[in-house]
Protein backbone atom coordinates (compact mmCIF):
# COMPACT_ATOMS: atom_id res chain seq x y z
CA UNK A 1 0.00 0.00 0.00
CA UNK A 2 2.07 3.26 -1.25
CA UNK A 3 5.06 2.06 0.31
CA UNK A 4 6.92 2.73 -2.97
CA UNK A 5 6.07 6.20 -2.67
CA UNK A 6 7.59 7.04 0.04
CA UNK A 7 10.81 4.58 -0.46
CA UNK A 8 11.34 6.96 -3.50
CA UNK A 9 11.38 9.98 -1.13
CA UNK A 10 13.47 8.10 1.56
CA UNK A 11 15.82 7.75 -1.43
CA UNK A 12 16.36 11.58 -1.79
CA UNK A 13 15.75 12.62 1.48
CA UNK A 14 17.13 10.23 4.53
CA UNK A 15 18.67 11.62 6.83
CA UNK A 16 22.12 11.22 7.61
CA UNK A 17 22.96 9.49 10.85
CA UNK A 18 26.13 7.66 12.04
CA UNK A 19 24.09 4.34 12.65
CA UNK A 20 22.70 4.19 9.38
CA UNK A 21 23.49 2.88 5.96
CA UNK A 22 22.80 5.40 3.06
CA UNK A 23 19.35 3.97 1.11
CA UNK A 24 21.10 2.48 -2.08
CA UNK A 25 23.58 0.96 -0.53
CA UNK A 26 23.96 -2.86 -0.30
CA UNK A 27 25.49 -3.57 2.70
CA UNK A 28 23.31 -3.81 5.81
CA UNK A 29 23.54 -1.90 9.08
CA UNK A 30 25.97 -3.32 12.24
CA UNK A 31 22.56 -4.91 14.28
CA UNK A 32 24.75 -3.19 17.49
CA UNK A 33 24.86 -0.19 15.92
CA UNK A 34 21.03 -0.25 15.07
CA UNK A 35 20.07 -1.26 18.29
CA UNK A 36 22.90 0.58 20.59
CA UNK A 37 20.73 3.87 18.40
CA UNK A 38 17.47 2.44 19.10
CA UNK A 39 18.12 2.40 22.94
CA UNK A 40 19.51 5.50 23.44
CA UNK A 41 16.77 7.01 20.73
CA UNK A 42 14.00 6.26 23.22
CA UNK A 43 15.86 8.74 25.65
CA UNK A 44 16.05 11.92 23.84
CA UNK A 45 16.61 13.23 19.94
CA UNK A 46 18.34 12.08 16.97
CA UNK A 47 20.38 15.12 17.39
CA UNK A 48 21.43 14.80 21.37
CA UNK A 49 22.13 10.85 20.47
CA UNK A 50 23.87 11.68 17.86
CA UNK A 51 27.58 12.46 20.30
CA UNK A 52 26.36 9.14 22.60
CA UNK A 53 26.62 6.87 20.13
CA UNK A 54 29.86 7.97 18.65
CA UNK A 55 31.41 7.79 22.00
CA UNK A 56 30.25 4.61 22.78
CA UNK A 57 31.22 3.06 19.49
CA UNK A 58 34.68 4.96 19.64
CA UNK A 59 34.83 3.55 22.60
CA UNK A 60 33.38 -0.39 22.23
CA UNK A 61 33.47 -0.51 18.32
CA UNK A 62 31.58 -3.96 18.61
CA UNK A 63 29.06 -6.02 21.43
CA UNK A 64 31.81 -8.14 22.58
CA UNK A 65 33.67 -5.11 23.87
CA UNK A 66 30.69 -3.60 24.60
CA UNK A 67 30.22 -6.48 27.13
CA UNK A 68 33.54 -6.63 28.43
CA UNK A 69 33.18 -3.06 29.79
CA UNK A 70 33.47 -2.25 33.42
CA UNK A 71 29.65 -1.34 34.45
CA UNK A 72 30.95 1.85 36.16
CA UNK A 73 32.61 3.00 32.88
CA UNK A 74 29.52 2.48 30.99
CA UNK A 75 27.07 4.48 33.38
CA UNK A 76 29.70 7.32 33.13
CA UNK A 77 29.88 7.41 29.45
CA UNK A 78 25.31 7.05 29.80
CA UNK A 79 25.57 10.21 32.04
CA UNK A 80 23.47 12.67 30.70
CA UNK A 81 20.83 10.39 28.83
CA UNK A 82 18.91 9.81 31.98
CA UNK A 83 17.32 6.61 32.96
CA UNK A 84 20.29 4.57 34.14
CA UNK A 85 18.33 1.65 33.97
CA UNK A 86 18.37 1.98 31.04
CA UNK A 87 22.52 1.98 30.63
CA UNK A 88 22.29 -1.22 32.86
CA UNK A 89 19.78 -3.01 30.84
CA UNK A 90 21.78 -2.26 28.01
CA UNK A 91 24.98 -4.31 29.38
CA UNK A 92 23.05 -7.30 30.33
CA UNK A 93 21.37 -7.13 26.75
CA UNK A 94 25.27 -6.80 25.57
CA UNK A 95 26.52 -9.51 27.94
CA UNK A 96 23.85 -11.93 26.79
CA UNK A 97 24.29 -11.11 22.90
CA UNK A 98 28.50 -11.91 23.67
CA UNK A 99 27.81 -14.77 25.06
CA UNK A 100 25.20 -16.12 22.51
CA UNK A 101 28.09 -14.92 19.73
CA UNK A 102 25.94 -12.19 18.00
CA UNK A 103 22.51 -10.82 17.99
CA UNK A 104 19.50 -12.91 16.56
CA UNK A 105 18.10 -11.98 13.39
CA UNK A 106 14.48 -12.89 13.81
CA UNK A 107 11.98 -10.14 16.29
CA UNK A 108 11.14 -12.73 18.41
CA UNK A 109 14.66 -14.14 19.05
CA UNK A 110 15.46 -10.57 19.65
CA UNK A 111 12.22 -9.84 21.88
CA UNK A 112 13.63 -12.89 24.43
CA UNK A 113 16.93 -10.22 25.07
CA UNK A 114 17.13 -8.86 28.27
CA UNK A 115 15.79 -5.12 28.02
CA UNK A 116 14.22 -5.41 24.69
CA UNK A 117 11.03 -4.66 24.15
CA UNK A 118 8.48 -4.75 21.31
CA UNK A 119 9.85 -1.76 19.79
CA UNK A 120 13.38 -2.04 19.65
CA UNK A 121 12.86 -5.81 18.31
CA UNK A 122 10.75 -4.16 15.60
CA UNK A 123 13.09 -2.05 14.56
CA UNK A 124 16.25 -4.14 14.42
CA UNK A 125 14.71 -6.90 13.15
CA UNK A 126 13.78 -4.27 10.10
CA UNK A 127 16.44 -2.27 10.14
CA UNK A 128 19.63 -4.40 10.74
CA UNK A 129 17.91 -7.78 9.34
CA UNK A 130 15.40 -6.06 6.70
CA UNK A 131 12.69 -8.45 8.01
CA UNK A 132 8.85 -7.37 7.56
CA UNK A 133 8.88 -6.47 11.33
CA UNK A 134 5.81 -4.16 12.02
CA UNK A 135 7.58 -1.15 13.86
CA UNK A 136 5.36 1.21 15.63
CA UNK A 137 5.89 4.03 17.75
CA UNK A 138 4.76 7.71 18.92
CA UNK A 139 5.95 8.93 14.56
CA UNK A 140 4.65 5.71 13.12
CA UNK A 141 1.03 6.33 15.09
CA UNK A 142 0.71 10.07 14.44
CA UNK A 143 1.47 9.22 10.36
CA UNK A 144 -0.95 6.33 10.76
CA UNK A 145 -3.84 8.61 12.47
CA UNK A 146 -3.32 11.54 9.76
CA UNK A 147 -2.88 9.32 7.02
CA UNK A 148 -6.37 7.38 7.92
CA UNK A 149 -8.03 10.09 9.44
CA UNK A 150 -8.47 7.76 12.52
CA UNK A 151 -9.88 9.87 14.95
CA UNK A 152 -10.20 7.51 17.22
CA UNK A 153 -8.36 8.66 20.50
CA UNK A 154 -5.01 7.65 21.67
CA UNK A 155 -4.70 4.93 23.56
CA UNK A 156 -7.66 3.42 22.26
CA UNK A 157 -7.13 3.57 18.96
CA UNK A 158 -3.71 1.14 19.37
CA UNK A 159 -4.68 -1.33 17.68
CA UNK A 160 -5.92 0.28 14.93
CA UNK A 161 -3.20 2.03 14.46
CA UNK A 162 -1.27 -0.67 14.29
CA UNK A 163 -3.40 -2.56 12.24
CA UNK A 164 -2.81 -0.16 10.04
CA UNK A 165 1.14 0.46 10.41
CA UNK A 166 0.74 -3.77 9.47
CA UNK A 167 -0.58 -2.94 6.31
CA UNK A 168 1.45 -1.05 4.98
CA UNK A 169 4.41 -2.45 5.84
CA UNK A 170 6.37 -3.73 2.67
CA UNK A 171 8.19 -7.39 1.90
CA UNK A 172 10.52 -5.14 -0.27
CA UNK A 173 12.82 -3.05 1.58
CA UNK A 174 11.10 -2.88 5.07
CA UNK A 175 14.14 -1.88 6.83
CA UNK A 176 14.18 1.27 4.62
CA UNK A 177 10.49 1.60 5.00
CA UNK A 178 10.77 1.79 8.67
CA UNK A 179 13.09 4.51 8.93
CA UNK A 180 11.26 5.99 6.00
CA UNK A 181 8.09 6.90 8.26
CA UNK A 182 10.25 7.54 11.15
CA UNK A 183 12.13 10.22 8.87
CA UNK A 184 8.32 11.30 7.91
CA UNK A 185 7.43 11.89 10.98
CA UNK A 186 10.65 13.58 12.23
CA UNK A 187 10.59 16.15 9.40
CA UNK A 188 6.93 16.38 7.46
CA UNK A 189 4.13 14.58 9.66
CA UNK A 190 5.25 16.88 12.40
CA UNK A 191 3.33 17.21 15.67
CA UNK A 192 2.44 20.65 15.18
CA UNK A 193 1.71 22.52 11.66
CA UNK A 194 2.62 18.99 9.40
CA UNK A 195 4.09 20.22 6.20
CA UNK A 196 1.32 18.40 3.99
CA UNK A 197 1.94 20.49 0.89
CA UNK A 198 5.39 18.58 0.11
CA UNK A 199 4.34 15.23 2.10
CA UNK A 200 4.70 11.81 -0.62
CA UNK A 201 1.65 10.85 0.44
CA UNK A 202 -0.50 13.68 0.24
CA UNK A 203 -2.30 12.44 -2.01
CA UNK A 204 -3.56 9.48 -0.73
CA UNK A 205 -3.99 11.08 2.98
CA UNK A 206 -7.65 11.04 4.51
CA UNK A 207 -6.50 13.31 7.18
CA UNK A 208 -5.19 15.98 4.87
CA UNK A 209 -7.95 15.52 2.75
CA UNK A 210 -10.43 16.08 5.25
CA UNK A 211 -8.79 19.03 7.01
CA UNK A 212 -7.69 17.69 9.87
CA UNK A 213 -4.46 16.27 10.28
CA UNK A 214 -2.68 18.89 12.50
CA UNK A 215 -5.80 17.78 15.27
CA UNK A 216 -4.30 14.01 14.76
CA UNK A 217 -3.98 11.79 17.03
CA UNK A 218 -6.19 13.33 19.18
CA UNK A 219 -5.94 12.11 22.90
CA UNK A 220 -8.19 10.64 25.35
CA UNK A 221 -8.50 13.14 28.12
CA UNK A 222 -6.88 11.23 31.23
N1 LIG B 1 13.76 7.44 15.91
C1 LIG B 1 13.94 6.25 16.50
N2 LIG B 1 14.59 5.40 15.69
C2 LIG B 1 14.82 6.08 14.54
C3 LIG B 1 15.42 5.75 13.32
N3 LIG B 1 15.94 4.55 13.12
N4 LIG B 1 15.45 6.68 12.36
C4 LIG B 1 14.93 7.88 12.61
N5 LIG B 1 14.35 8.27 13.71
C5 LIG B 1 14.29 7.37 14.69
Amino acid sequence: MDADTLLDWYDVHAREMPWRVPPGEARRPDPYHVWLSEVMLQQTTVAAVRDYFVKFTSRWPTVDDLAAAEDADVMAAWAGLGYYARARNLLKCAREVAARGGFPDTEADLLDLPGIGPYTAAAVAAIAFDRPAVVLDGNVERVMARRHAIEEPLPDSKETLRTLAARHTPQHRPGDYAQAVMDLGATICTPKSPACGICPWMEECTGRLAGIAAELPRKRPK
